[in-house]
């Protein structure tokens, strides 16, 4: 089931101040997120990850398209309680507690008052703000502000859960709690949906990824298919230059260093090319499968010409 279908959502900014143009965000996006799917939406600067989930949240209005979530227009009142947001750049009030922020965020979400109490404690426990759940958010470092910001998000047990960058600026034990959260969240059932560039986050915690470029989606990919569809090159290394000609001629791309070679080159050519190495008595030294990352997928479509977008469903 879609739990999240965008149709032709468009968003332009009015720009400048005498000579108003017109700056296009996004253009005509087209969409869809299945339940209980961790969906990484992927995109360089300005790509328009944030206008998306900004539009999605109801927090701006779009110039054209629809949305829907869980089968209501985006500006049903009902759409709210059951989707939990965490901003690019989350500002919260400085002199509150973590403790006092989640109440906060409680009834604001509509948790009743007698669940309040109770429910902040487990969420601070959660994500690991139990000790300083009675320090004001001045003292938090960037990492536990991020915390106490997905806090926030789940707070009224959501069903969609959309973050913004969750893991931006977080040092390496930072992004991995981060990274373990969205795993548990997804354990539980709930669909998050989350802008990200840093690949190997989504690689490692993604069932589905989209490319956004220049407002312009470039293409939609199950991230399994596109490590495995991928993996069908090799690397072949071995010590003396006498096999280099024959390896190239199978397609093979060498680099020497002193007098070792390393070699790119199609699977289906790997054994040729281990002779061409033997016969010219060269020492073999390895061979290795690449693995295909999720980098080589943003890329390529990051690098195509807008004219030539995949439709989004067509994707790998
Ligand atoms: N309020 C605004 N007024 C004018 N232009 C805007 C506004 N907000 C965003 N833009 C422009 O819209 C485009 C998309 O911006 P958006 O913030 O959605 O990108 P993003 O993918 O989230 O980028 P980043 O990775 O840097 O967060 C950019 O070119 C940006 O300059
Ligand atoms: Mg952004």
């Amino acid at each position: 089931m879609n739990v999240i279908e965008i149709s032709g959502l468009r968003k332009s900014y009015s720009v400048g101040f005498f000579k108003k143009t017109e700056k296009v965000a996004l253009k005509g996006l087209s969409l869809e997120v299945r339940e209980g799917e961790v969906f990484g939406y992927l995109g360089p600067n300005g790509a328009g990850k944030t206008t998306t989930l900004k539009l999605l949240m109801g927090l701006m209005f779009p110039t054209g398209g629809s949305a829907k979530i869980l089968g209501l227009d985006i500006d049903h009142p009902r759409v709210r309680t059951s989707v939990g947001f965490l901003p690019e750049q989350p500002y919260f009030y400085d002199y509150l507690t973590a403790s006092e922020l989640l109440e906060y965020y409680a009834q604001l979400s509509g948790v009743p008052a007698k669940e309040r109490s109770p429910r902040v404690k487990k969420m601070l426990g959660r994500v690991g703000l139990s000790d300083v759940a009675n320090t004001q958010l001045r003292k938090f470092s960037k990492g536990m502000l991020q915390r106490a910001g997905i806090a926030q998000a789940i707070i009224h047990d959501p069903k969609i859960v959309f973050l913004d960058e969750p893991m931006s600026g977080l040092d390496p034990i930072g992004r991995r709690e981060v990274r373990d959260l969205i795993e548990e969240l997804h354990d539980e059932g709930k669909t998050i949906f989350f802008s990200t560039h840093i690949l190997t986050d989504a690689e490692t915690l993604c069932d589905r990824v989209a490319v956004l470029n220049k407002g312009e989606l470039r293409g939609v990919g199950v991230v399994a298919d596109l490590l495995s569809s991928r993996g069908a090159t090799v690397e072949i290394v071995w010590r003396g230059t006498s096999a280099i000609a024959s390896v190239e001629t199978l397609g093979g791309k060498c680099h020497v260093a002193a007098e070792i070679v390393r070699a790119v080159l199609e699977k289906s050519n790997l054994d040729a090319a281990i002779d061409a190495v033997r016969r010219a008595k060269a020492e073999l030294i390895s061979v290795t499968p690449v693995q295909a990352t999720l980098e080589d997928f943003f890329l390529e479509r990051i690098a195509q010409p807008s004219e030539t977008t995949v439709p989004a469903e067509l994707s790998i």
